[in-house]
């Protein structure tokens, strides 16, 4: 496995074998099952897999966990080896925005919503990061998880807004044997959080119950996920939403599928997870 964080190196590596797909995981390290399984995903359908490790600054707004995202370089490495990855990017901040560096992707409708609304220069940093990492990798498909679901829907408009050529694959949720989306932020949660966490999933459970028994209020949705959410006194709803998922706006009656989401603080640490309802 080739672990470097020169630029010109991983293109060099790219193109060596010009015939090869190369499969592509972005992740900000940390790594767990869910990002294994993306891995996996990558391994079983391309030639060669390309994985990055890099904590980006520019997603993060001044008041988030930055300083506090958890990393763990070695033991990331040691999984991915395993796996049998062929590359990991692991560059620094002064090789993704060197001094003078100005240009900036944002999109104007998918972003504003949802997670945009809490965290308005979010997605920017995160369509400039991953155009970066497509252009410096240039991977034949890139494997992202559908707990981001918002992150998916903004990054797959960037691919055909600036004709990206490649292909954009999205695994599903890997989940805790209690529920609880995987996130390396779950590691920040103190012991009496983490065990009121699985509420999450329980909520958006609950609501998907409700729709698959008729219901198709996308209010009496929200009404559902919140009053499961609120009744845990360590738990404080940042939003809970019941949207098109297409547009992410949201919806009055549920009739052409809906994303059930939300975001829930658990003392510092804001956890998101959804369920996607297709289409009826
Ligand atoms: O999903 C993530 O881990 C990050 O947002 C990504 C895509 C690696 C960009 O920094």
């Amino acid at each position: 496995m080739i672990v470097t964080s020169d630029i010109d190196e991983v293109r060099r590596q790219r193109w060596v074998e010009p015939g090869l797909t190369w499969g592509f995981v972005p992740t900000m390290g940390y790594l767990h099952a869910g990002h294994l399984s993306l891995v996996q995903l990558s391994l079983a359908g391309n030639n060669r897999t390309a994985v990055s490790i890099y904590v980006n600054p520019t997603q993060f707004a001044p008041t988030e966990d930055l300083s506090t995202y958890p990393r763990n370089l070695a033991g990331d490495l040691a999984l991915l080896e395993e796996a049998g990855v062929d590359l990991v990017f692991t560059p620094n901040d002064a090789i993704m925005y060197p001094p003078g560096f100005q240009t900036t992707v944002s999109l104007s409708q998918v972003t504003q919503p949802l997670e945009g609304s809490s965290r308005p220069t979010h997605f920017a940093g995160v369509a400039t990061v991953v155009a970066k990492l497509f252009n410096i990798v240039q991977p034949t498909r890139a494997y992202f998880g559908q707990k981001d679901a918002q992150q998916t829907i903004v990054l797959r408009q960037m691919v055909r807004d600036l004709n990206f050529n490649l292909e954009m694959v999205i695994g599903p949720t890997s989940r805790e044997p209690d529920g609880l989306a995987m996130s390396s932020r779950n590691a920040l949660l103190s012991a009496e959080n983490r065990a009121a966490a699985p509420v999450v999933y329980r909520a958006l459970n609950a609501a998907k119950a409700a729709y698959n028994a008729g219901e198709r209020s996308a209010e009496v949705l929200r009404q559902t996920m919140r009053a499961m959410i609120s009744a845990v006194p360590q738990a404080r709803i940042d939003y809970v939403s019941a949207a098109d998922p297409r547009t992410l706006q949201e919806l009055e009656v549920v009739a052409d599928g809906v994303l059930l989401s939300t975001a829930v603080f658990f003392g510092q640490t804001r956890l998101i997870d959804n369920i996607l309802i297709e289409e009826d």
